[in-house]
């Protein structure tokens, strides 16, 4: 506290704050001096429960108990980081997506966004000041079609939605961001890269030369940590960046090809 960046008092909600970037997220924020409450389907033991709310974000009840929460908790919110996504949908490319993995896509990378912020940007408006951030993927500009075509039109459809709600709250005060990671080194991650490793007769370092290589190579030669997602998204939401909104930053280590 105290240094370049500052998040003293910022009422902040984090979804999917129990893992990999989120969990990274919640406790820079909360090293920072920002007053957090967290979500996930389950607590995690290091996590003190007077910050966390369990819910099922991909239903609509859940994202209501959220939303009810940040009110009776936090009377309000200045911060909200939209970490949750992900994907569990089979390889096979198209024909292995049919309506219930469709449906699980777009339920779980774009619609807790749009029913939190639903929720909660009139408050952002009625005070005249908040940040939103949106965590993309940069599938949505380099989608990969063996396994997640679905997730990565669900990330586009985020982004755009992302884009055309900075057009409509900027004026009234409300800053709306995106995040587009590539590869993130979470635990769960290099639980794929050890399993790879396996299939493959290697290592784990040679399981994640796998996945870079399915990435088409990440220059920088590894993928990004958690803690530098959470360092972006920290000085994106403070006040440090005030005049930013309505853009994406994509952040892995050079693997988007072009410009
Ligand atoms: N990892 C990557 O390489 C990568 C690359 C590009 C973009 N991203 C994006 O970055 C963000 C963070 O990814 P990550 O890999 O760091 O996440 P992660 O490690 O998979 O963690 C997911 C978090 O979301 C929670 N969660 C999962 N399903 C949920 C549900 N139905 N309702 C409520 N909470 C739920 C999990 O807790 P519970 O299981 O207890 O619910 C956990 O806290 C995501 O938006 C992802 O799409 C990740």
């Amino acid at each position: 506290m105290g240094g370049f960046l500052n998040l003293q008092g910022k009422r902040t909600l984090i979804t999917g704050g129990t893992q990999g970037a989120g969990a990274a997220t919640v406790a820079l924020f909360r090293e920072l001096g920002a007053t957090v409450l967290t979500t996930a389907r389950s607590r995690t033991a290091t996590l003190p429960a007077e910050m966390f709310v369990a819910a099922d974000l991909t239903t609509v009840q859940g994202c209501q108990v959220v939303a009810g929460a940040v009110q009776d908790r936090l009377g309000g919110v200045d911060i909200i980081v939209h970490m949750l996504g992900g994907s569990s949908a089979p390889g096979g490319g198209f024909a292995a997506l049919g309506e219930a993995e469709w449906q699980a896509e777009l339920n779980l990378n774009l619609m807790p966004a749009v029913r939190l912020d639903r929720a909660l940007l009139p408050g952002m408006v009625a005070q005249g000041s908040g940040v939103v951030i949106h965590v993309t993927s940069i599938q949505r500009l380099l989608p990969l079609p063996e396994a997640t075509t679905g997730y990565a039109a669900a990330k586009a459809a985020l982004s755009v939605y992302s884009k055309s709600l900075s057009k409509e709250v900027a004026p009234k005060g409300v800053r709306v961001l995106r995040v587009a990671p590539g590869w993130i080194e979470t635990e769960a991650s290099v639980r794929l890269a050890e399993r790879l490793a396996e299939e493959a007769g290697t290592d784990t370092e040679g399981g994640k030369q796998i996945i870079m290589q399915a990435l088409g190579g990440i220059p920088l030669g590894r993928p990004s940590t958690p803690a530098e997602i959470a360092n972006l998204i920290a000085f994106l939401g403070s006040d440090r960046a005030g005049s930013i909104t309505g853009t994406e930053y994509v952040i892995d280590g050079g693997t988007v090809p072009t410009a």
